[in-house]
């Protein structure tokens, strides 16, 4: 076998060799594992670091009086692996930017490998043209992280999964399919249900919504929306059984609600028992709460990839702090990530 110095085969292995090889080994387990944040859900970075057992790394984040961002590392991240905690919410192009000088800041004080942990991934949905003229940016945000000196990527639930392709950096793709579905049946019951009819609200989300079925049981449903205009949705047909069952919308994110209400709307009309949203990422924009809580939804189980409000009692959030600490001490120990999620 050659080694990892190209010395030497397997049973032939000189004792200096051996001394490097091991001196190799050591000085990668000990290389230091740092995490810092910015300012877009620092409540986020401290409960993964105290999942890790480290502190919060110490970096100034804030503004200048020009309005320009001023980023500065307050701590020595020479040689180590440093993890970058920033969700890419609202204000989007801010927090876009904390991230980026933070990466560039990291990189030129020789920080050995940089990873942007990007549990809520901004402009995702603008992931394709969908009309002459128009950017496709989140490939332009990908494009960004790179050249900022990102070295790799850990992203939950991107809205589309053609995002990962839009890095040539490696991107760990984390799902929170598992930790919803175990909030679901915490909260609802614990055996598989077959009186549930997991919905997809529209036909890009029906694999996301089948792997929570497979999880929870039931039946599935699958319904095709449209959009008359941005931000706005409306239900054309719906594909499934929902008379007389719980029904349970599974899908990546809510934003302005409306795919939400409206998809309540057309399964309690056709029979539904009651409806329940599971949703990853709560973006809740503009007054999507109110609406939320005043429509026929009975329940929101979210997660805290974005900070989320508190005093809204229809929405519960589930913490993915334990997922993202596991996925970063993985990625630090060269183990598989892939394997948390079979
Ligand atoms: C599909 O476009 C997505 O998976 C979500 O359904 C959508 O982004 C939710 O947006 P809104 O809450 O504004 O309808």
């Amino acid at each position: 076998m050659v080694t990892m110095l190209g010395l030497a085969v397997e049973g032939q292995l000189t004792p200096r060799v051996l001394e490097l090889e091991r001196r190799a080994q050591a000085e990668e387990e000990e290389r230091a594992m740092l995490v810092f944040t910015g300012n877009s859900n620092p409540q986020l970075a401290r409960e993964i670091c105290g999942y890790l057992g480290i502190p919060l790394g110490r970096a100034l984040v804030s503004t200048f009086k020009n309005e320009e961002t001023r980023v500065r590392i307050e701590e020595n991240v020479r040689g180590a692996d440093v993890f970058v905690i920033q969700s890419t919410c609202s204000p989007v192009d801010h927090h876009i930017i904390e991230l980026l000088l933070m990466i560039d800041a990291l990189r030129r004080a020789s920080a050995d490998r940089v990873t942007a942990v990007i549990p809520y991934y901004g402009y995702a949905k603008q992931e394709k043209k969908t009309a002459g003229r128009e950017p496709i940016s989140a490939k332009l945000v990908a494009n960004l992280i790179t050249t900022a000196g990102a070295d790799r990527v850990v992203a939950m639930d991107l809205h589309a999964a053609a995002i990962e392709g839009f890095f040539d950096i490696p991107v760990d793709h984390l799902r929170a399919n598992p930790i919803m579905a175990e909030a679901f049946r915490r909260r609802h019951g614990d055996d598989r249900r077959e009186d549930i009819v997991v919905v997809s609200p529209d036909s890009g989300g029906v694999a996301r919504a089948n792997d929570f079925r497979l999880r929870v049981g039931g039946r599935l449903a699958i319904i095709a929306k449209q959009r008359p205009q941005p931000d706005m949705a409306e239900v054309l047909e719906m594909v499934g059984d929902v008379r007389d069952r719980t029904a349970v919308i599974v899908d990546d994110m809510i934003s302005t609600g409306g795919t939400l209400i409206e998809a309540a709307d057309a399964l309690l009309d056709r029979g539904a028992r009651e409806v329940i949203a599971c949703a990853t990422h709560g973006i809740f924009a503009g007054d999507a709460i109110d609406l939320i809580e005043r429509s026929r939804i009975k329940e929101v189980i979210t997660t805290n990839t974005i900070p989320q409000p508190a005093g809204a009692p229809k929405i519960h959030s589930v913490s993915v702090a334990p997922l993202l600490a596991e996925a970063i001490q993985r990625i630090h120990r060269h183990e598989s990530v892939s394997a948390l999620f079979t």
